[in-house]
């Protein structure tokens, strides 16, 4: 279990908290920031992508295991083709750049969603970034792109009903354990903090079977103003929670 020190700004005491394992991150609020500036929704999308890429390097240096995001959604295709290709642009060069830095960063990166509807140019960058940096082992980031709750958990079932069908399996082997195995997030341990930032308060189609006992952390802050210090209230707010996982402490 990872541990990291805290000052805190009020007290100057110092705090012993526990890092969670796994955070995942809603990122939400980038065409708010844009508007709230006169700016195209695009660009609330690029600062997003900038702040992301300081969250992961800060994830990284505060020791994190996981770290999973959700950069594009099964329903974000209803956005204007523009919007769309904004931000799968953005993704291209956030990839190349990661790829280009690989060595120096040392991130692990996984991919959870459909990748076969993207561009063939964004499923080789990603191909090639789960693969070259499957060495590293600090920080692993997790990107949800073309990613839904529903159709994760309807790909994992049909994936299993095909293996009954086949004889491979019988439906009593199936258990809460097996199943995980069978979602894009396969030996990833399950979402300790949920954040979503920017006042929205719904789960969007999010890690629906990985979140069942995560604790959920909401906040006022719009995704392109998030940084390090956002991301530790999150852990100091996850720090007061108790969690039970339907038992009694
Ligand atoms: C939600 O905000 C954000 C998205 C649907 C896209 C997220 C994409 C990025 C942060 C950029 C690319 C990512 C990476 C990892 C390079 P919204 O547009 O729904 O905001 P709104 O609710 O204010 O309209």
């Amino acid at each position: 279990m990872a541990f990291f020190i805290k000052k805190t700004d009020k007290t100057e005491s110092e705090i012993i908290s526990k890092l969670p394992t796994h955070i995942a991150i809603i990122m939400d609020g980038n065409g708010r920031w844009a508007k709230k500036r006169g700016l195209p929704r695009t660009a609330g999308h690029k600062v997003g992508a900038e702040a992301f890429r300081s969250i992961a390097n800060y994830a990284k240096s505060i020791g994190l295991k996981y770290l999973t995001v959700y950069a594009f959604s099964t329903e974000n295709w209803k956005r204007s083709e523009e919007e769309v290709d904004a931000i799968m642009g953005l993704l291209e060069r956030f990839l190349r750049e990661a790829i280009r830095d690989m060595d120096k960063n040392q991130v692990r990166f996984c991919f959870f969603g459909d990748l076969t509807r993207l561009s063939p140019a964004l499923q080789a960058e990603a191909a090639e970034a789960v693969e070259r940096s499957k060495q590293y082992e600090g920080v692993q980031v997790n990107l949800c792109l073309n990613y839904g709750g529903r159709a994760e958990i309807l790909r994992a079932a049909r994936i299993f009903a095909a293996r009954c069908a086949t004889g491979e399996a019988k439906p009593a082997d199936l258990n809460e354990a097996a199943f995980s195995e069978l979602l894009w997030s396969a030996g990833v341990p399950d979402p300790d903090l949920v954040i979503r930032p920017s006042g929205e308060e719904r789960i969007s189609n999010f890690l629906l079977w990985q979140s069942a006992y995560s604790e959920y952390y909401f906040t006022d802050t719009l995704w392109p103003d998030f940084g390090p210090r956002d991301l530790d209230l999150a852990i100091e707010a996850y720090n007061k929670r108790s969690r039970r996982f339907g038992g009694v402490k």
